[in-house]
């Protein structure tokens, strides 16, 4: 069994409780958040520095370059929730995942910090608002998820969405999106020790 942790004492918690191996996900990742959000940058070679088991890292991540960086940093594996929610294949209606393609990198928000679970969501009128009433539990506000999942309308509910949107141009199958994530991590590997070993 993995679990999800989004700071170092959840991690060593998981671990004591035995844990198979730990998914650790940065504040920069889409969904569900500890309102305490920590980048991936920092956590996972923190977590790393401090446990044994395997780790697959969440956030950020949506191509070879950065599944080597998580490497670099000691993950053994990657997760992509957002590149995944916008590919071909995802049930999502394609206004979601046209959003994302034209998401800039500042294009989600985080909200509920105040409260818990915090989230974070693509920048809508209705996140914006909630963006701006940190008072209002926005899973109070949540919506109907099914008229924005499956009807396309993306102000009936929070579209949850990593800041990697950023670095999403355009809707891929699965195939093609694995198939150039493992070139790509091969071609960075080598890159880097022509530039660095060579
Ligand atoms: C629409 C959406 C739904 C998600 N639902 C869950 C969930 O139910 N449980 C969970 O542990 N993580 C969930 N996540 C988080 C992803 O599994 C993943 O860790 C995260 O998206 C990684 O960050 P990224 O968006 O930068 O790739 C969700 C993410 C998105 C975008």
């Amino acid at each position: 069994m993995f679990h999800v942790v989004p700071n170092l004492s959840a991690a060593i918690k998981a671990v004591e409780c035995g844990v198979d191996g730990l998914v650790v996900e940065g504040g920069e990742g889409g969904g569900f958040k500890n309102p305490r959000d920590v980048a991936t940058m920092v956590l996972l070679p923190l977590v790393r520095s401090q446990v044994d088991v395997p780790i697959i890292a969440a956030g950020g991540f949506v191509d070879g370059k950065s599944m080597a960086a998580a490497f670099a940093l000691g993950a053994e594996a990657v997760q992509m929730g957002t590149r995944m929610v916008s590919a071909l294949e995802s049930p999502v209606h394609e206004n979601w995942k046209n959003a994302i393609v034209n998401a800039k990198e500042t294009d989600t928000v985080f909200l509920n910090r105040m409260h818990s679970p915090a989230l974070r969501a693509l920048r809508t009128d209705k996140t914006t608002r909630l963006e701006n009433s940190p008072e209002v539990n926005a899973m109070a506000e949540f919506g109907k998820a099914i008229d924005l999942y499956f009807g396309g309308d993306m102000e009936s509910a929070i579209a949850l969405t990593g800041q990697v949107c950023g670095r999403i141009d355009s809707v891929r199958s699965v195939r093609d999106i694995l198939e150039d994530v493992r070139r790509e991590f091969f071609e960075t590997l080598e890159a880097m020790s022509n530039r660095y070993l060579g």
